[in-house]
């Protein structure tokens, strides 16, 4: 069933646990996560981002993302995720999609309060549920264990408490993605998270808390994230990696069958995370 995530997150806060919110870039990537979800009896904020307009446009992903949510017996949400300009984002809530992500994160702080402020009162109106991001989760070849420590201090990559608090009340937003130590992609070193950054927004703030940039972050903080105060963790990356290293063993002259390997280690790997993230069943 299409639903926002609205219900999934007041039981991910009860409970201490985080959903997966698996970036989708085609039709087999979008039914693999439906049909893993269902089979685990767990809820999945199926996510498609603006960036990957090329392979799929906003329409075509939202018509592809509606035909499997609303067959699922599962609840499923539709997201929007990094939406980069308020037109785009306002198109998204009127088309049908349940979430939306305006990321203005890269903005200077005034900016980013506006423009998420515009889309909340937009996207409101319509029962859609708005995710915002304060601090900058970057590019996983920018954050290193070795630049770590520098990177801390810098108030434009790390999320600040205080800075957070001001930024939930001023904008209305629902869920707000954090930066304490992921970033997207790749990485080059194995990253640090600041778990006491964590906990202190997980106490300071009202709304649930995500963590952008999930994959090869290392099982073992992904698993305290999950458990320690992030409702949804964004993964797209790792997908992609497993999808590839399921075709070197095989004929890759047959290309169903690629896709059908493809398939099946995407769906392992997003069974490893909603086991890893603790993700609640539905009742
Ligand atoms: P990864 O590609 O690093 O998993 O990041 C995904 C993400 O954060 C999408 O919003």
């Amino acid at each position: 069933m299409l639903v926002t995530t609205k219900e999934m997150f007041a039981d991910s806060r009860k409970k201490g646990y985080a959903i997966v919110a698996p970036d989708y870039w085609d039709n087999n990537s979008c039914r693999t996560y439906v049909e893993t979800a269902e089979r685990l009896n767990v809820p999945v904020i199926l996510s498609f981002a603006q960036a990957h307009s090329d392979m799929l446009s906003l329409e075509e992903a939202y018509e592809i993302g509606k035909f499997y949510a609303e067959r699922a017996k599962t609840p499923v949400a539709l997201h929007l995720d990094h939406g980069l300009d308020v037109e785009t984002v306002k198109k998204a809530v009127d088309m049908g999609y349940t979430s939306v992500m305006i990321d203005a994160s890269a903005q200077p702080y005034e900016v980013n309060v506006a423009r998420t402020k515009e889309v909340c009162e937009y996207a409101h109106a319509h029962g859609v549920v708005v995710e915002a991001e304060l601090g900058h989760v970057g590019s996983g070849d920018v954050i290193t264990s070795e630049n770590m420590e520098a990177l801390h201090e810098d108030k434009n990559i790390y999320t600040e408490v205080e800075m957070a608090k001001r930024f939930v009340e001023e904008t209305g937003v629902d869920s707000l993605a954090v930066s304490i130590g992921t970033s997207h992609g790749l990485y080059k070193g194995t990253p640090v998270i600041d778990f006491e950054r964590l906990h202190e927004l997980r106490e300071a703030l009202p709304v649930p808390l995500v963590l952008h940039g999930g994959s090869g972050s290392g099982d073992d903080n992904l698993e305290r994230c999950a458990t320690e105060g992030i409702s949804k963790i964004n993964v797209f990356t790792d997908f992609t990696v497993e999808a590839i290293k399921s075709s070197k063993s095989e004929d890759y002259i047959n290309w169903y069958k690629l896709l059908k390997d493809a398939n099946n280690a995407i769906a392992a790997k997003l069974e490893y995370y909603f086991k890893l993230f603790h993700t609640g069943t539905v009742e």
